[in-house]
């Protein structure tokens, strides 16, 4: 009653990783040599050819409110890199641009998902997921991936849908775990959804960042039967370094993405118009500096891979995908530093921020405890430090 809140912020929480990233800021304005192994966004600047596009629309005076779904030129280039990069076509009213892709995926949900309903959350799952399914009144249903590879697993799929299942949202390239889904799984998964009549909502956010001999696969490809009941999500913040642009789309069929624009239309009105420009720009432009970013996370991903399966009782997949590991850290549970347990990873991943210095995200924030979340957005030689010290805290465990 008055002035207390809305019943829906008793269910409802603010993201854990952001809250680390400010409590990471805070150490380091006290001085203290943090290395963040927690970070979700490129470690690389914009590229310069975008940085200039968005000069010239601030120049050119294209400052003002654009259509809610994005200008024009830049659907058409979405179409057009859409149709190339994922062999699925679309046309200009079954895309929208939103405010990063993480608008588009929660004004997805409040468009397919309400109470009663159920979206099944392949876990560990990037942490936004499980609060946008609840904000739509929803309900998140989770279903472990597999533990050696973390790849989609179909059974567990299979045996948590219900008649209220709506939806499922996966990502592929993965955050938090760098897994890349096999074609084989998700042509797997399409079956299902055409069987069961649910969504698919593909996160392909990472889609460019994938590293040796692992393909991405856009389950939209699929069919038009499966490209229709596919809400595909993708942006610009991971492969041009534009995280504070804030520019993503959505791809789907033409009442999806009319219900997406009209949630948009009555909460944000529409993106930045020269992030628009400066998206134009992105997809056009030579890919080179993605390339030079990509080479560059491959040599840091081979780094942190190997020297965490070199610990003792660490053990890391050898994912392909994102800047992201995922390695499993309960053999250090139950151990202490002098007076201080680790029953936990929220208490590991505290105790390496206080002695090591190093800043990683425990598994509790992605739903499978056990584990910890490292972000390979970092120099190498940052890494080397970082590891480092990782190694030497968990040798002072007993
Ligand atoms: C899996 C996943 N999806 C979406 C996003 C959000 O991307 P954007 O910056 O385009 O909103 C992130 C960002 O961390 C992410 O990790």
């Amino acid at each position: 009653m008055g002035t207390t809140l809305a019943p829906r912020m008793s269910k409802f929480s603010g993201s854990p990783t952001s809250a680390l990233i400010a409590k990471v800021a805070e150490l380091k304005r006290q001085g203290k040599d943090i290395i963040s192994l927690n970070v979700g966004e490129p470690d690389f600047g914009t590229p310069d050819y975008i940085k200039v596009a968005g000069m010239k629309a601030i120049a050119d005076n294209f400052t003002k409110y654009t259509s809610g779904n994005g200008i024009l030129e830049l659907r058409e280039e979405i179409i057009k890199k859409l149709k190339e990069d994922n062999h699925v076509e679309y046309s200009v009213n079954e895309i929208t641009t939103a405010v990063g892709a993480k608008q588009a995926i929660a004004s997805s949900m409040m468009v397919i998902a309400g109470p009663g309903d159920e979206v099944l959350l392949p876990i560990p799952c990037w942490v936004s997921y499980t609060e946008m399914i609840r904000l739509a009144g929803a309900t998140p249903v989770f279903v472990p991936v597999r533990p050696d590879n973390y790849e989609l697993d179909l059974d567990a799929i299979k045996a948590a849908i219900t008649s209220r299942t709506k939806a499922i949202i996966i990502c592929t390239p993965n955050n938090p775990t760098g897994a890349v889904y096999s074609e084989e799984s998700l042509r797997k998964l399409a079956d299902l959804a055409l069987a069961h009549d649910f969504f698919i909502v593909a996160d392909e956010i990472y889609e460019k960042l994938i590293y040796d001999d692992a393909k991405h696969f856009s389950v939209a490809s699929i069919s038009k039967e499966v490209r229709d009941l596919t809400i595909t999500i993708n942006g610009f913040s991971k492969a041009y370094a534009m995280t504070g642009w804030r520019i993503g789309y959505a791809a789907a069929r033409a009442d999806v993405i009319k219900g997406i624009m009209a949630v948009q239309s009555q909460t944000t009105s529409a993106t930045s118009a020269i992030s628009q420009k400066a998206a134009v720009a992105a997809l056009r432009g030579s890919q080179h500096d993605l390339t030079i970013m990509v080479e560059e996370f491959k040599r840091r991903k081979d780094y942190v891979i190997l020297r965490l399966n070199q610990i003792p009782g660490i053990t890391c997949p050898s994912v392909k995908g994102a800047f992201y590991v995922y390695p499993d850290v309960q053999a250090y549970l139950g151990k202490s530093f002098g007076a201080r347990k680790i029953a936990t990873a929220v208490d590991l991943c505290q105790y390496l921020l206080d002695e090591a210095l190093i800043s990683t995200v425990p598994g509790e924030a992605y739903n499978v405890p056990g584990k910890i979340r490292i972000s390979y957005s970092n120099s190498l030689e940052n890494l080397e430090q970082a590891l480092d010290r990782f190694e030497k805290a968990l040798a002072s465990l007993s």
